[in-house]
């Protein structure tokens, strides 16, 4: 990823932040962004190794955890709270997609997809709010839903679901935290190359009887800007929605696609 910039974000020091599904994409890039302006930043993910919050070399702390499991969720949270601090900041980027027209989906694809992307941001929000809330602490919430979140897109029915219902909590979250000072907003990307996008051009070019090249250049011509995005442009507003800059800002559904929406 291109750099995001260092330290331009001085609040950000020393802030505990818990980045989900930050093995890959977009998790990756607000890992290294939030790593880059010296926060205390916690990758967590179903890919990494079992046994706890483990430090890597680079300093960010890798844990293993599964989103949809309310136990390990309110677990996790436990251990980070012990070793670092209360979560001052989620940026929850778990999440996975299943390709199929709306007649063809199955419950097993349906259930996944809400699972994931629906009920992970839940558990990960209500258990960060828990802890923020007991520390008497304002903190972030940052969920990426996705453009998929506000429109409709062929083959993507359960996905597309599961995106508005992140949009739906992050509304219904921001009201009830506000009190709190606990902010709650969603980023909803447009097209951003990372491995779920390229899966999603194979699956796609099978569902749709088309090559994943042509999609590609399809993807390209729907942005205005003129190209896809990469998780450095995704986590610079992350950087932004996580820092004092953006203090009065909550219940919001922030469009990072190049133009793409604009609703
Ligand atoms: N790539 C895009 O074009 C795009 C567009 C809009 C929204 N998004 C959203 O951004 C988020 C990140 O997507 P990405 O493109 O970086 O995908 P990705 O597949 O590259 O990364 C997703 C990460 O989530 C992890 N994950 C999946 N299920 C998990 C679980 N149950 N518990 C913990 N971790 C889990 C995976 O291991 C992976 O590391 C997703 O919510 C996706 O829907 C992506």
């Amino acid at each position: 990823m291109s750099e995001v910039g260092s330290a331009v974000f001085p609040d950000l020091v020393g802030r505990v932040v818990l980045v989900t599904g930050g093995a890959s994409g977009i998790g990756a890039g607000a890992v290294a962004a939030f790593a880059a302006q010296g926060a205390a930043v916690v990758n967590a993910d179903l890919v990494h190794p079992a046994g706890g919050l483990a430090r890597g070399q680079d300093g960010v702390w890798a844990l293993r955890l599964d989103v949809t499991d309310e136990n390990a969720v309110a677990q996790a949270l436990a251990d980070i709270a012990a070793e670092l601090g209360v979560v001052d900041v989620l940026v929850h980027a778990a999440g996975t997609s299943t390709m199929a027209h709306a007649v063809e989906t199955t419950a097993a694809e349906w259930d996944v997809n809400l699972d994931v992307n629906a009920k992970g941001s839940f558990l990960l929000a209500k258990h960060v709010a828990r802890g923020l809330r007991a520390a008497k602490r304002p903190g972030r919430i940052i969920l990426v839903a996705s453009q998929a979140g506000k429109n409709g897109y062929r083959g993507m029915v359960a996905y597309v679901a599961s995106k508005h219902a992140v949009l739906g909590l992050t509304k219904t979250m921001a009201v009830e935290l506000a009190p709190d000072r606990i902010l709650v907003n969603a980023i909803c990307p447009g097209i951003i190359e990372t491995p779920m996008k390229w899966r999603e051009r194979e699956e796609g070019a099978v569902v749709r009887g088309l090559t994943a090249s042509a999609i590609e250049a399809e993807d390209r011509s729907q942005v205005p800007l003129g190209r896809t995005g990469t998780p450095a442009d995704v986590a610079s507003v992350a950087l932004f929605l996580a820092s004092d800059l953006a203090s009065y800002l909550t219940g919001q559904g922030i469009n990072v696609t190049g133009g793409m929406t604009m609703h």
